[in-house]
């Protein structure tokens, strides 16, 4: 018996080589050899031929390619686990199922977190910069002092996935777990992380020394972190994002930091990607990050192969196992 006919699948981005291997041999696949990311125009024609698309951060699926998008288009199977680049409402109007890469990026992604933690509280990239710089005089004992991250408290914003494997990395480090969330965690978990919960996210962020963002990306969640909620924090607390920009008032942060209202940030992503404010560049006390949370080789496999399962289990004519709704969000 001939073979069913092969879906064909447009990907947006050069993704891991055997991946993009796998994916020609399952199904008819179109590649992006030279990773430029695609402009809307060039969505525009993808979406009017592909049957699944596989888009990432950098693409703007918005309702106008979706309105563009082709009886044929069944699928937008994402790399990657944030679907904010993605107007889900208008997918599932015109019948697009939307999936993701949930769970592989989490532990990448809470290292990373820990890591800007660890950076800005002591200062790491700047003693980086100044050794580089051969600027360095030698060691001496008030030069280059950070904080102590041992029985500070860090502030959670967003206890899900990534959130928890970020406290269960900090309480090694000595910190103290405060959390807000929607939703109340289960007890265990909070019991495991010795973790407090704060229902009023203002109340919380009066009180922490560190502050991280885990929380996605969505309509209820753009400039959680508000000029007015930014001045709750104290001037000795540090505040790390690998989220999303948009869940930060960018410039509200940045005038803050300028005028000494905050000790420092740990920025992984940022609200205008790849647009940095030209101020934050000019502070020391700011350790920036070009969106590389999750950049491991194993998780961008990962990755690659939960879009390869969602994708066969939708040609096979199964519900895949990553799809998006709005109501999780
Ligand atoms: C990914 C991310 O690298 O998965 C996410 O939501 O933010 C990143 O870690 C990127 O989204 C891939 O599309």
């Amino acid at each position: 018996m001939p073979d069913k006919k092969k879906p064909l699948v447009v990907v947006t981005r050069k993704l891991p080589d055997v991946i993009e291997t796998r994916m020609m041999e399952l199904f008819d696949t179109r590649l992006n050899q030279d990773d430029t990311p695609m402009s809307q125009l060039q969505l525009i024609e993808a979406v009017s031929t592909a049957e699944v698309l596989v888009p990432t951060v950098t693409d703007r699926i918005d309702a106008r390619v979706l309105s563009r998008a082709g009886p044929q288009l069944r699928l937008i199977a994402s790399f990657g686990t944030g679907v904010d680049h993605i107007d889900l409402k208008t997918a599932r109007q015109r019948g697009i199922t939307v999936t993701n890469t949930p769970g592989v990026l989490t532990d990448d992604t809470a290292d990373m977190a820990m890591a800007l933690i660890l950076a800005v509280s002591r200062r790491i990239a700047e003693g980086e910069r100044l050794v580089r710089s051969g600027e360095w005089k030698g060691w001496g004992p008030t030069t280059m002092l950070g904080n102590r991250l041992w029985g500070k408290r860090l502030g959670i914003i967003g206890l899900g996935r990534i959130g928890q494997a970020l406290a269960r990395r900090a309480r090694g480090f000595g910190l103290a777990i405060h959390y807000h969330n929607r939703r109340r965690v289960h007890l265990d978990i909070e019991s495991e992380l010795e973790a407090t919960y704060w229902e009023s996210l203002d109340q919380m962020l009066m009180r922490m020394d560190i502050v991280s963002v885990n929380c996605p990306h969505t309509p209820g969640t753009f400039h959680l972190l508000s000029a007015r909620r930014l001045q709750l924090l104290r001037p000795h607390c540090t505040v790390v994002n690998t989220s999303r920009g948009e869940i930060i008032d960018e410039n509200a942060l940045t005038r803050m930091l300028e005028r000494g209202e905050l000790a420092g940030a740990g920025l992984d992503v940022f609200e205008h990607e790849p647009a940095v404010n030209p101020k934050l560049l000019a502070l020391d006390k700011v350790v920036l990050l070009p969106h590389m949370g999750s950049a491991t080789i194993e998780g961008r496999i990962d990755m690659g192969e939960k879009v390869i399962i969602n994708i066969k289990t939708f040609s096979d004519g199964h519900a895949p196992p990553d799809r998006v709704l709005e109501a999780m969000l």
